[in-house]
């Protein structure tokens, strides 16, 4: 090695001995007779310190010369510092140098590679090189590391074997768009990459592999937001002769192991939730369950009615009128007020407004539909919110779905003003009883909700027939904070139900057959019941490192558009690279 130590090892233990370090000059101060440089590497920073006079002269012009980045070795003696710094590990001594080698020198780099930087996003993607030097950044990438290497104890100590499966694959309908890959050798032909492995897995269980997993590469190429990316990992696993209950004890045994290991976190049991609950309270199938603000209806048949009859149109018309309490927020001014509103009729919300209601301190009430309801209903409202002096009633009406949808926004609005949506507290949730299908507006058909080789529950496939979406499924996702961080089901393993499935989800049998007949035969041959999850790995690292952007967490990641700005790609090829694989470009 060319250092006998690294630039966050050394202590006051150590002073008097003759060391060398290496690594990029972070920092220089120039004092004129005295010159003091921070050294770092990926371990930390330890300051080198070269003084006229007692500094040869060369050396110390030499040192003057260096430049910011230039990586270099320096040898010298470990000093006890004058001026020691309690922030750093290594604030209690310095190195005092007698020999310096330039290994390279840098241009100055684009932005400041320290804690905080002086660097734009699109910049430090472009140089995500430079970007990786960063302290907090080289932390996310660690804090990942750590979750594979306690992923893979956890998994192999029971027995699961981590198998590789293929990336250049046929299309598994995961939901979104695959990317794919034109064959040279068959023109016209191409390959897809993976969206997952999920028909693999299940091979393998026919194979009797019984518990696989893999730290896996997936592709979907899907609208871009903060917390996905073009290309991402899983944890994808699999079990066979099992029940769900086997699952969600499995992999929140897993979840547990992480928090304990990484973040020394005991999580408490996680609690489970029915996807119809999940929408009815919460107007989410991913509910944030921090904070409570949980939903109330105030048109429920046959629970109650408390809105009808009061010539309040938009009530008595709306199929839902549902709302949120929100605690001590009573004395709201009209300019907040107005901002909740605002925010709901964004376009990307897209209600048609709100109703509020203040429980004033002195037991009165003022809200925006005076006109139509006495204190006397309000009285009642705030009773079925459970509603204290001080508390703010906020209400929204229209069409179910939409509507739930709706609030659970201004829920999670309201949830971050009170601060109740805290990065250092964690609350996971299983959301169990997905529905096997749902409607889509735009191709007028069922489509799988999950995939189409989740298994409907046994009591439920008569519905197939006459309401389909009414039919559940033995699926389930894990929650975290209020973000999917996982999801699986209990698997079709015979034949004749997958057939029925793809019927039911609109394929021929043709297309069935030449899309997924080698997983159907491969149930021909002996099967085993089997189930199986697969966590967002980068999701899950970034809700550990208390970050919304999963980018973060990634070494080389694609921007809002896909695009990877350091490599510039997706780029043209040449078209000898065209011809060679038989593609015409049109413009
Ligand atoms: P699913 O599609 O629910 O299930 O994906 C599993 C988990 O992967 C994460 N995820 C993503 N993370 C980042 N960027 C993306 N574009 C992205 N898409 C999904 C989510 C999600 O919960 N084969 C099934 C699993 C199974 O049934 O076993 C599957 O892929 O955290």
């Amino acid at each position: 090695m060319l250092r006998t130590h690294t630039c966050g090892e050394l202590r006051l233990s150590h002073v008097n001995q003759t060391v060398s370090l290496t690594g990029w000059v972070q920092r220089l101060r120039d004092k004129g007779s005295l010159l003091w440089i921070d050294l770092r590497d990926r371990y930390g920073i330890t300051q080198l310190i070269l003084e006229e006079g007692s500094t040869d002269a060369t050396l110390m012009a030499a040192a003057k010369n260096l430049g910011r980045e230039f990586v270099i070795k320096a040898t010298g003696v470990v000093k006890e510092r004058m001026a020691k710094n309690d922030k750093m590990p290594t604030g209690e001594i310095e190195l005092k140098v007698t020999e310096l080698i330039v290994l390279n020198a840098a241009k100055t780099p684009p932005f400041t590679i320290e804690d905080e930087t002086d660097g734009g996003d699109e910049l430090r993607m472009k140089y995500r090189y430079l970007d990786l030097r960063r302290a907090p950044v080289r932390e996310s990438l660690l804090l990942r590391h750590k979750m594979a290497q306690q992923t893979r104890i956890y998994l192999d100590s029971l027995n699961f074997t981590e198998v590789e499966t293929p990336v250049l694959i046929k299309s598994t309908p995961e939901g979104a768009r695959d990317f794919v890959v034109p064959s040279r050798v068959h023109h016209g032909e191409f390959y897809a990459l993976p969206q997952s492995p999920q028909t693999f897995k299940q091979l393998l269980m026919v194979s009797g592999f019984d518990r696989y997993y893999q730290i896996v590469k997936c592709f979907r190429d899907e609208d871009l937001r903060a917390d996905r990316q073009p290309e991402f990992t899983q944890i994808d696993c699999e079990m066979a002769f099992i029940t769900q209950e086997d699952i969600l004890n499995t992999f929140e045994g897993l979840v547990r192991h992480l928090f304990k290991t990484v973040k020394g976190i005991e999580l408490p049991e996680v609690p489970r939730m029915r996807y119809d609950d999940a929408m009815k309270y919460y107007g989410s199938d991913k509910p944030d369950i921090r904070f409570d603000m949980k939903f109330f209806n105030l048109k429920e048949s046959g629970v109650a009615d408390l809105t009808s009859g009061k010539n309040f149109q938009v009530f008595d018309n709306a199929e839902l009128v549902v709302g949120i309490c929100a605690q001590g927020c009573a004395e709201y001014t009209r300019k907040q007020l107005d901002e909740l509103t605002e925010f709901v009729k964004r376009p990307q919300i897209g209600a048609k407004g709100l109703v509020y209601v203040q429980c004033k301190a002195d037991g009165t009430f003022k809200s925006s539909v005076d006109k139509f309801y006495s204190a006397d209903d309000l009285a009642t409202w705030a009773n079925g919110f459970n509603a204290q002096p001080g508390d703010l009633l906020l209400i929204m009406a229209g069409e179910t779905d939409s509507t739930r949808k709706q609030l659970n926004e201004l829920r999670l609005l309201m949830g971050e003003k009170l601060g109740l949506r805290d990065k250092n507290k964690f609350a996971a949730l299983w959301v169990l009883d997905f529905p096997l299908l749902e409607w889509n507006e735009e191709t007028k058909r069922f489509h799988a909700m999950h995939h189409p080789f989740t298994l409907p529950k046994p009591e439920d496939i008569p519905l197939l027939e006459t309401n389909p979406g009414k039919v559940r499924a033995n699926a389930y996702d894990m929650v975290l904070n209020g973000s999917e961080i996982g999801g699986g089901s209990i698997r079709i393993h015979d034949r004749a139900t997958q057939q029925m499935m793809f019927n039911h989800l609109g394929f021929t049998e043709e297309e069935a057959k030449k899309q997924f007949g080698f997983l159907m035969e491969a149930f021909e041959y002996g099967a085993p019941p089997h189930g199986g999850i697969a966590f967002g790995f980068d999701r899950l690292c970034a809700l550990f490192g208390g970050s919304d952007s999963i980018r973060d967490y990634i070494a080389f990641p694609k921007n809002n558009a896909g695009r990877d700005m350091m490599i510039d790609t997706p780029s043209t090829i040449s078209e000898d690279q065209l011809k060679e694989l038989g593609i015409q470009i049109r413009n």
